[in-house]
């Protein structure tokens, strides 16, 4: 169809051409003005209809929420908030809404609400405008590696090992549940099942990725993963994208290095590029932040924010340094935190890793060599400290409202210490022969990380809860659309 997008036409300097535009009606005020999206931006543009000449029956059906295609005259404005508008010379209802039965109406809802609606959301501004963003960080993406030499790497969906230990898996199955195959001891026989053997969805490409590592020297994934932790928080979905990439002949400061030079180049890109979105939930942001008492409102908006995490080092400590810090804090020594850290070798809780991050430091921080005992079998293995204490070679990035945004790490290319380390930890080496190959043949230093794709786009656009950042959100009892 001949038709112009209205973003194009809302920065149009030539008057007096007839054009064609298409959308969706956002208001129709006094019998006249008609506010019509198209998707192409957040701004609606105006189109005037010359209602003595126009049927009723046809006014009775601009409401909101129908389709229209409008033909006329492109004219400055005259009205306040706009520099142009359409006269209408021609218009027509491509699809009724019936504005009894259209659960959007033209004013604010909540996201709660919004949320119920998921099918509905993408047509309102500041689902219009999170999602924009959304793609703008994911094309980032792809040109932040592309344009570095790495190869995008297609890793499997579904796997046929469990044996990451990222998180609880969803079982792939064929089996009639209602009719299960079972051997003569009564286990359950998954010859017959689909694959003749129990598979499940990917909680990670990384163990792929690094055989691809070994081979094409630095590759990233970026897919969808998927954990079945019963964790209902604003920060967890049930499927979620990940971005892995994985680099032969890196150390742990190389990985570092990327990262953050990652995460800048991305939010630069959003910001170069999608500065009307930002800009408007910014504004969101501030309205929302009204809401709150004096001292819980956030002190920078959203977009002094993204520069400030531009235009700074990210903090580099020692996971041994963060709990020093902790431990002498004060919220430990008045026993504000639900969980105090007493001792070396705890997991940080996200009330740690907040206080580091908001409270001590006041920007992003990168926190490495973890205890061994609470990261994952691949990690490198580092000499015991002068207390005997192991540590890996692992490193999370903890951002501001966030927590942890990244998690990674060098890898131990070391056969037989992989292999020690995967028997003290119960990994199957048999299950995982084709990884432990990698190690066989050419081994070479490597390492990786994982940047969740939502808490990144959580972060761009100021939004506070992950199931408003990704399309149609799966959570434990939901996956309704
Ligand atoms: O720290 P995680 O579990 O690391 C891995 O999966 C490694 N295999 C990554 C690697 O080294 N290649 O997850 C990485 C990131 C987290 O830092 C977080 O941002 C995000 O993935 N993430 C989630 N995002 C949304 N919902 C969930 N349930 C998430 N679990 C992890
Ligand atoms: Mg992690």
């Amino acid at each position: 169809p001949k038709r112009t997008k209205i973003k194009d036409l809302l920065n149009a300097t030539e008057f007096g051409q007839q054009v064609t535009v298409m959308g969706w009606v956002k208001t129709f005020r006094n019998n006249q003005f008609i506010a019509i999206n198209d998707g192409s931006g957040i701004n609606n543009i105006q189109a005037v209809v010359d209602f003595n000449n126009t049927d009723e029956s046809l006014l009775k059906r601009i409401t909101t929420g129908a389709a229209v295609s409008v033909t006329g005259e492109l004219v400055e404005s005259l009205g306040k908030g706009q520099r142009v508008e359409i006269k209408v010379q021609d218009l027509e209802i491509l699809g009724d809404s019936d504005p009894e039965k259209f659960p959007l109406q033209p004013k604010k809802h909540s996201l709660e609400f919004l949320r119920e609606i998921a099918h509905l959301r993408f047509r309102t501004n500041t689902f219009n405008a999170v999602f924009k963003v959304r793609h703008a960080l994911a094309f980032a993406v792809h040109k932040f590696f592309n344009d570095q030499g790495f190869v995008y790497m297609h890793t499997p969906v579904i796997t046929g090992s469990d044996a990451e230990g990222a998180g609880e898996m969803f079982r792939v199955s064929t089996i009639d549940f209602d009719n299960i195959p079972r051997n003569d001891d009564g286990t359950v026989n998954y010859k017959e099942d689909f694959f003749g053997k129990p598979t499940n969805l990917t909680v990670s490409g990384q163990l792929e990725g690094e055989l691809a590592a070994m081979a094409f020297g630095d590759i990233y994934t970026f897919g969808p993963t998927f954990r079945a932790e019963n964790s209902n928080t604003t920060r967890h979905l049930a499927e979620f994208w990940m971005i892995e990439p994985e680099m032969a002949f890196y150390d742990l400061d190389d990985n570092m290095d990327l990262a953050e030079k990652l995460l800048k180049y991305v939010i630069k890109y959003a910001l170069d590029n999608c500065s009307d979105e930002i800009e408007f939930l910014s504004s969101r942001l501030v309205e929302e932040e009204k809401q709150k008492p004096q001292n819980e409102r956030s002190e920078l908006n959203l977009i002094d924010k993204l520069k400030f995490c531009l235009e700074n080092d990210f903090e580099r400590l020692t996971y041994t340094e963060a709990i020093d810090i902790l431990k002498s804090s004060k919220p430990n020594q008045k026993k504000q935190f639900k969980y105090l850290i007493d001792d070396w070798g705890a997991d940080l809780q996200s009330e740690h890793e907040r206080y580091l991050v908001e409270k001590h430091f006041k920007k992003p921080v990168i926190l490495t060599n973890y205890p061994a005992e609470i990261k994952a079998f691949y990690m490198r293995q580092n000499e015991p400290d002068e207390h005997g204490r192991k540590t890996v070679r692992a490193m999370d990035i903890l951002f501001p409202g966030i927590g942890e945004i990244v998690g990674g790490s060098q890898r131990e290319e070391r056969l037989e210490k992989l292999e020690q380390r995967m028997h003290e930890m119960h990994v199957p080496a048999e299950e995982l022969s084709w990884y432990l190959d990698t190690r066989r043949f050419g081994s070479a230093p490597h390492a990786g990380f994982g940047l969740g794709f939502e808490r990144l786009v959580l972060f761009v656009t100021g939004m506070t809860n992950i199931r408003d950042v990704i399309p149609f959100p799966r959570t434990p009892k939901n996956a309704e659309f």
